[in-house]
């Protein structure tokens, strides 16, 4: 068996022209989506990932702002910007770009976003209503391997999904999707011993470790779904997953590349994440659903 190659390029470049013409048509309305960006120090991977970001809102029609701090820059100076953006009506999403310097308390930074402009879905408010099954703002590496498995036809309903990664951005985020969509799910992470005996049972196997050649071909189930989330950069320059593409390939029935196959898919929601918020603001919906009215009142 020689495995379909996912062409994330491909779905992400048809999903993007959808999202042109609803920026088109919030515009009548007076309304452009906005992105604000926050980056604090100069991680040189998150300058080409906010690059992508500010491209890719242009291509679309959306607004982008992006406000660098120095790495020894002041907490509050950072707290501060984010409460300005938090009340700019200009601005629908706003994200922290990962990491921040180690210095800073990223949990207090990452939940003094308003839960409404929340697009990257970090604050607790909207990792809570994904436990609930109520997502707001699904986090966007885990939402665009959802969208890919959608626009491949793959099913998730009943099948053994095995998450490799328990990160708090996509591993333990994507397993919620998956049980949210009634798979059987298993966590894997770096302590789990003989990791092999988990991921041979695997239906559907998302690997987001970030080790290059982890998941070897006798690791995987023949007729498997594999998505690589894995970034990896060899000595020799060149960009790998998590799994070791030739070998695998030849079993699996899917595959995703790297790159080409998750990454653009993470930007790609981003915009959609945005572009709903600006939605939700032009049809004045609120965030807030009556259930976790409900929730908040139980546990006061
Ligand atoms: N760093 C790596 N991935 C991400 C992401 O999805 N969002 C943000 N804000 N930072 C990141």
């Amino acid at each position: 068996m020689t495995a379909k190659i996912i062409d994330g390029v491909a779905i992400a470049k048809k999903l993007r022209t959808g999202y042109a013409e609803r920026v088109h048509a919030l515009a009548p309305r007076g309304i452009v989506p906005g992105l604000a960006v926050i980056v604090v120090g100069d991680d040189p991977g998150s300058k080409v990932y906010v690059r992508n970001k500010v491209n890719a809102c242009r291509d679309i029609g959306m607004r982008s702002r992006v406000h660098s701090f120095a790495h020894d820059c002041g907490e509050g100076e950072v707290l501060s910007c984010i409460r300005t953006l938090n009340e700019d009506p200009g601005i629908h999403g706003l994200i922290v770009q990962l990491p921040v310097p180690a210095a800073f308390d990223m949990r207090r930074i990452l939940q003094s976003v308003s839960r409404a402009k929340d697009v990257d879905g970090f604050h607790l408010y909207n990792v809570g209503s994904l436990v609930f099954g109520q997502t707001i703002f699904p986090p966007c590496t885990p939402f665009g391997v959802q969208r890919l498995l959608e626009c491949e036809g793959i099913t998730v309903e009943g099948k053994n999904v095995v998450v490799v990664g328990a990160s708090n951005i996509v591993g333990k985020p994507m397993a919620m999707m998956m049980l949210q969509k009634d798979a059987t799910v298993t966590i894997c992470h770096v302590k789990t011993r003989d990791l092999a005996q988990y991921t041979i049972l695997a239906d559907i196997l998302i690997v987001a470790a970030g080790r290059p050649n982890l998941i070897l071909p006798q690791m995987v189930k023949t007729g498997a779904v594999v998505i690589d989330v894995g970034i990896n950069r060899l000595p020799d320059g060149r960009l790998v997953g998590d799994v070791d593409f030739e070998g695998v390939r030849q079993k699996a029935s899917h595959i995703t590349p790297v790159p080409g196959g998750v990454g653009p898919m993470t930007v790609t929601m981003l915009l959609q994440n945005t572009i709903a918020a600006a939605e939700r603001e032009a049809n004045s919906t609120p965030i807030e659903s009556p259930d976790f009215h409900d929730f908040e009142r139980a546990i006061a």
